[in-house]
């Protein structure tokens, strides 16, 4: 089963509870973003593989590590975007593969609009990132795209997740651990009334993380 890491940093429920607020504006909600997913991605990338290696220092050889993994981030078009400068900066030489996929207003089913995957991975390890684990669908579709692409090892970062959501990614695919920043309650049922508020969306959540980035709310 899926290991699924919700973290209980201070400064990352200091982050998202800004990044929650209504009033928050575009600029400070991508900054925020690009804040929590550098903390995020510690608890996500701990079990990196690294080797053994000699240093010199200006006084004498010590002993130090070198990364083995080759990572690729994988941010599903648009509301991924925002995590991948975090992480490049953290590990710059990580690859960048999009995957564009957006989901149908009425039957909450993600489509795919972008994908230029080459033949055979060239990373050993696959981060994909979206600020937002809803329905699942768009992270299972993700996965599914991955796997059949020949990736091997494959995390999902996001920072908000409903529990709707957590469980289809990690019933789906049980090899993929899940990191998020926090577990919300639910999603919001078919609207019953005009002013009632689409289905599937986070709740309490932070409206939506596409539109919220790019100000096209
Ligand atoms: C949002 C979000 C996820 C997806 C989550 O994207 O960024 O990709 O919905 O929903 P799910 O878990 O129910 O599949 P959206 O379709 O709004 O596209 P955007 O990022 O281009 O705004």
């Amino acid at each position: 089963m899926s290991q699924i890491h919700v973290t209980s940093h201070p400064l990352i429920r200091h982050k998202v509870s800004i990044l929650r607020n209504k009033d928050t504006t575009s600029l400070q909600f991508r900054e925020l973003v690009r804040e929590i997913t550098i903390l995020l991605a510690f608890e996500a990338t701990n079990d990196l593989v690294i080797e053994p290696i000699t240093v010199p220092t200006p006084l004498a050889d010590a002993k130090g590590y070198e990364l083995q993994d080759r990572i690729g981030l994988v941010p599903i078009l648009r509301a991924g975007l925002g995590m991948v400068n975090g992480i490049w900066e953290l590990m710059p030489q990580a690859e960048v593969w999009h995957i564009g996929l957006y989901r149908d207003e009425r039957t909450l089913q993600p489509v795919e609009y972008y994908n230029k995957l080459p033949i055979a991975p060239t990373v050993q390890v696959v981060l994909i990132l979206d600020p937002m684990l809803a329905t699942g669908g768009s992270a299972v579709a993700t996965v599914d795209i991955l796997k059949r692409w020949g990736a091997k090892r494959i995390k999902f970062m996001g920072i908000l997740g409903a529990p709707e959501g957590v469980k289809v990614l990690a019933e789906a695919h049980p090899d993929v651990d899940i990191y998020l920043a926090a577990l919300d309650e639910r999603l919001t049922p078919e609207p019953e009334q005009p002013g009632d508020p689409p289905a599937g969306f986070i709740v309490p959540g932070l409206g939506d993380a596409g539109d919220r980035q790019f100000g096209t709310a």
